[in-house]
């Protein structure tokens, strides 16, 4: 079929335009490899990874697979001052977090010296990996972090929300963009606007970036079926990044109970929140979804996702649903396959019998 060769297939040297979104703190090699291996492109997050676990993730990449996979980095968002968080305004953020700690029985944790990896030292781990994609969010790479990408043979991804932000990625040099829209699962990458200001949905947001752009794009947000696929091929998407029904396959690194809430009752009514990370985010509401919104008691990003990490992981290990992150999309309803193999053969197979239909 035709719509298997795209300017993205052609780009990453895969079979299909499909793309396994990664997931920052949730990827896992098995499902990384899994949609490799059945010929779309896997992808890895390495959101707060040292950079010799990086190395050794894209080692266990290569082993798991021998087809092309990409790897994905959170750059800081440019002009964005760095939180002054003081001992006593910590001391203040974890008080508001304290009922969440007794719950699950950990001790509120002490202010760290650093919350996240060097963000140029995991980029140049990511470089010397040798990926076949190195995808960003939250920003457009330097150029001569493309140039020296591009001298290791990787192809470059960005990530927008809106369309000036596509046109800033298209100016700074990426290879293909990814045209995220609000209906995605996760974070709101949003880095020229606020993401409450940058909320497009897919429909509209992925034609808009192909009339803009010169490179290839990759339609995300929403897509949990064959028939989204067709449709954002439609709209003059390369490729389909798909996150949330890959997250609830076996696979997967979410905790049973993260699966079952993409596909419980809840899966279809998920809300943005600033709540559990300081950025906003497209999950499952639950009790901290509903008690968390007053901005004024969220610590500023990382400081809020490395306190709420440390009561999240703890209730994640016991399996209480109320207190994690249970980041999911719109499209969740959707979701049908408990097997990323299946997965991937179910898109084709109902990708074809829509064209197949609308050509008839
Ligand atoms: C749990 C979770 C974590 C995610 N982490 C990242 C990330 O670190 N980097 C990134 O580019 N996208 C991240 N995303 C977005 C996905 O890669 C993908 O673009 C998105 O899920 C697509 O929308 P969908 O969930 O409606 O399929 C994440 C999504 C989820 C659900």
């Amino acid at each position: 079929m035709p719509w298997k060769n795209t300017r993205a297939t052609r780009l990453f040297n895969v079979d299909l335009p499909i793309v396994l979104g990664p997931f920052g703190g949730l990827s896992s090699i098995e499902l990384t490899a899994t949609v490799s291996n059945a010929g779309g492109l896997g992808s890895y997050g390495l959101y707060g990874y040292e950079p010799a676990r990086i190395s050794e993730t894209a080692r266990e990449l290569r082993e798991a697979t021998g087809k092309p996979f990409g790897l994905n980095i959170w750059l800081p968002i440019e002009g964005e001052v760095p939180p002054a968080v003081d001992a006593a305004a910590f001391a203040a953020y974890v008080d508001v977090l304290r009922p969440y700690f007794e719950l699950v029985g950990v001790e509120p944790p002490t202010q760290p010296a650093t919350y996240l990896p060097d963000p140029a030292e995991q980029i140049q781990a990511a470089i010397d990996a040798e990926p076949a994609v190195l995808s960003f969010v939250f920003g457009v790479p330097t150029s001569s972090v493309i140039e020296e990408a591009r001298r290791n043979g990787i192809v470059v991804v960005g990530t927008a929300t809106t369309v000036e932000e596509a046109v800033a990625l298209d100016a700074g040099g990426v290879d293909a963009i990814v045209a995220t829209g609000l209906e995605a699962g996760g974070h709101r990458v949003s880095f020229l606007r606020a993401p409450e200001d940058s909320l497009v949905g897919t429909m509209a947001l992925v034609p808009q970036v192909v009339d803009a752009v010169s490179v290839p794009v990759i339609a995300a947000g929403g897509i949990s079926d064959g028939r989204g696929v067709a449709a954002a091929l439609t709209l003059g998407a390369d490729a389909i990044q798909i996150g949330s029904a890959f997250l609830a396959t076996r696979q997967s690194a979410a905790s049973p109970v993260h699966r079952e809430a993409l596909r419980g009752p809840d899966a279809g009514h998920t809300v943005l929140t600033r709540a559990f990370s300081g950025r906003l985010a497209r999950g499952v509401p639950n009790r901290v979804t509903s008690e968390l919104t007053d901005p004024r008691a969220h610590a500023p990003f990382p400081v809020q996702n490395w306190l709420t990490g440390k009561f999240r992981a703890a209730a994640t290990a016991a399996g209480v649903p109320e207190l994690m992150s249970l980041w999911a999309g719109q499209s969740s309803p959707l979701i049908r396959e408990d097997d990323a193999r299946g997965l991937m053969d179910t898109l084709v197979t109902s990708v074809d019998e829509v064209f197949a239909r609308l050509g008839s």
